[in-house]
């Protein structure tokens, strides 16, 4: 998202009129956190004889670029621009923002998920507004436009805090309209809003990289405000109305920097933005009694009751989501979970009926292996079920339905955010099957999602708390190899950790079922060998958390240096352990989102300690689109 409002054009020979580039500069360095379509409005005009004109293309920003190229808009001093990663809607020209509000004279753009936009929608079409897209933006744009027309009449401040006290989920707005050439009205919940200050304009962006080529000081909003701009003023207010603040900064990153959010890499920041990527896939998804609900899930309900096996095509990191996730929809709808790697899938003539499900898992949706078992999956006669962070990519397309993760581009090659909400659409899935099935499980449910939405503030105490961990990657920089333990969903996770050891670090790692150990690998174990034990909580069942003590003796006793993951308060752990790094306590099914951010901070800072690129590893592909 990007803003300006800055000096109108006075004549061909002033600096006024410049708010198309000013915008389409932000919006490139802004791009990489969404290239699914971009688009710009303007307002032209004065005194409300103007208008507001949208230009709006699908595809990378080059695309909207050459449109204006071709059909240029007017000069003004005031615009707003948009790049979008996709949530409702693909990646067409009419599901671009810009939207524009009936009547023609707002524009909004938004970035989030408005949770209850389907609600608003029915009402506004019941009240005759036609609609030219899917997205819960132009939902937005009607109810902007209406109340402006309406009880807020000709106040666009009061029109959006209005409308944004019916809105639920995460937004953040920006709205102009044509009686206000030189005013842009914004607001945010749950998604952030910055302002830039500049001389003789003001500048808005979803974080700093969209102004820091024309000033480095900002004012940050906060949760629930509104702000409304004009080249000369900053005005910030709550949704109620009443005078607000904001947080006043300077900006002191340069602008590669900014592009990550002041981070040293995309896989530092894809790594704290996880918390946001599961809140972010669980929105929407609960009603307000606590039961999923998952509109988008196409596949019918009778279908859905018959399925009497699931199988998960992936490949890497999304293939142990699966498994992570095999274990909790075995328990909780008691139905068999296979996992298959999809390059082996459709080599090994698998068993596959109209009652099995297959579950496409894949952050890009592009991964040839995936695509290829998805289409034999299809032939075989199976409903296939993509879970996928790339809204219209092929393997949505070819499949029956889609539950889409909602963590945002992932810019790092390694994945890390994709995996957790991965996991995540994946336990709403065995939830929703449990619910739908209605067997001994289902009343369980409620509970479970409640644990559920607990983990994105757990995940950022762990976050919190890593400079052990860090310190110790450092440490161990010139570590040759390093073993991963891990049982029931901890064995997954342990297999995840190694991989991104591998991925980032170039080092030799490996993951083991923690059982498995003695029938064999304990060979490798030598005095000093580095040893990731994943411990289960002491809370849970089958004696899982005593067996894992014994295997980190076993370790131990052998002269391995033993790094601990274990839960808060796990006393039983101190003695073998010669590093204990402590997660918050949670249910054995969903820890695995919690134990597996240390193991990627560690990678990622032994990488960087090793001065590697942990966002573009060497011989690595973001997609692996051939088989
Ligand atoms: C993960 O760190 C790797 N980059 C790789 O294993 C990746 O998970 C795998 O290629 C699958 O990609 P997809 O999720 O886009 O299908």
């Amino acid at each position: 998202i990007v803003g300006y409002a800055g000096a109108a054009p006075q004549g061909a020979d002033q600096a006024g009129g410049r708010a198309v580039e000013v915008v389409l500069e932000g919006l490139r360095r802004l791009e990489y956190r969404g290239y699914d379509s971009a688009g710009i409005a303007v307002v032209t005009g004065r005194d409300g004889a103007g208008g507001v004109e949208t230009r709006k293309k699908a595809g990378k920003l080059a695309n909207l670029v050459e449109v204006l190229g071709t059909d240029p808009l007017p000069q003004s001093g005031t615009a707003i621009g948009h790049t979008r990663w996709a949530t409702h809607g693909g990646p067409t020209d009419a599901n671009a923002h810009p939207h524009v509000g009936v009547g023609g004279k707002l524009a909004v753009i938004h970035n989030g998920i408005v949770e209850n936009f389907a609600t608003l929608r029915a009402e506004l079409t019941a009240a005759g507004v036609e609609f030219t897209s899917e997205t819960d933006t132009e939902v937005v744009a009607h109810l902007l436009a209406r109340a402006y027309d309406g009880e807020q009449g000709g106040d666009l401040t009061e029109a959006m805090r209005a409308v944004c006290l019916r809105l639920e989920g995460a937004f953040t707005l920006l709205a102009v309209h044509a009686d206000v050439p030189d005013t842009i009205v914004g607001a945010r919940r749950n998604s952030p809003l910055v302002v830039g200050l500049g001389e003789g304009a003001n500048y808005l962006g979803s974080d700093v990289a969209a102004f820091i080529a024309s000033t480095r000081e900002a004012l940050e909003l906060g949760q629930d405000q509104v702000v409304t701009i004009t080249p000369t003023s900053v005005v910030v207010t709550g949704f109620d109305g009443t005078p607000a603040q904001g947080r006043r900064f300077h900006v002191d990153w340069d602008a590669a920097a900014a592009e990550k959010g002041g981070y040293p890499s995309f896989m530092a920041k894809e790594i704290h933005d996880q918390p946001q990527a599961i809140a972010d896939t669980l929105l929407g998804r609960v009603d307000a009694t606590g039961r999923l609900q998952l509109d988008e899930l196409k596949i019918p309900e009778a279908e859905l009751r018959s399925v009497d096996k699931i199988v998960v095509v992936a490949c890497g990191t999304a293939a142990y989501a699966g498994q992570v996730a095999k274990y909790a929809i075995e328990h909780w709808c008691r139905v068999p979970v296979e996992v298959e790697l999809a390059h082996e899938f459709r080599y090994r003539d698998p068993v596959v009926s109209d009652r099995t499900l297959v579950v496409a898992i894949s952050q890009s949706g592009e991964t040839m292996d995936t695509i290829m078992a998805v289409r034999h999956a299809r032939e075989q006669g199976a409903k296939v079920l993509a879970i996928c962070n790339t809204n219209g990519s092929t393997i949505p397309r070819e499949s029956d339905a889609v539950l889409y993760t909602h963590a945002g581009p992932e810019i790092a090659v390694a994945s890390t955010k994709a995996f957790l909400a991965q996991i995540t659409a994946c336990y709403l899935l065995g939830l929703f099957l449990a619910q739908l099935r209605g067997n001994k499980f289902s009343d369980e449910v409620a509970d479970v999602l409640a644990q559920l939405h607990e983990v994105p503030g757990q995940v950022r105490q762990v976050l919190d708390g890593l400079e052990q961990v860090r310190e110790i990657a450092r440490y161990m920089a010139d570590t040759r190899s390093v073993l991963f333990l891990g049982r029931h969903v901890g064995y997954p996770v342990a297999m995840e950790g190694a991989l991104k050891l591998k991925e980032l670090a170039y080092i030799h790692a490996e993951g083991f079922a923690a059982g498995e150990l003695k029938h064999g690998p304990i060979a490798l174990v030598e005095p000093g060998q580095p040893v990731f034990v994943v411990v289960p909580s002491p809370r849970g069942r089958d004696s899982l958390h005593s067996k894992v003590v014994s295997n980190i003796q076993e370790v131990r006793a052998r002269g391995a240096r033993t790094l601990v993951i274990a839960e808060q308060g796990d006393t039983a752990v101190e003695p073998y352990a010669d590093v204990v790094i402590h997660i918050p306590r949670t249910s054995t099914l969903l820890s695995p989102l919690l134990a597996v951010v240390p193991l990627q901070v560690f990678a990622c800072e032994l990488a960087t300690a090793k001065g590697l690129d942990v966002d573009q590893p060497r011989n690595l592909a973001k997609s692996v689109t051939v088989e």
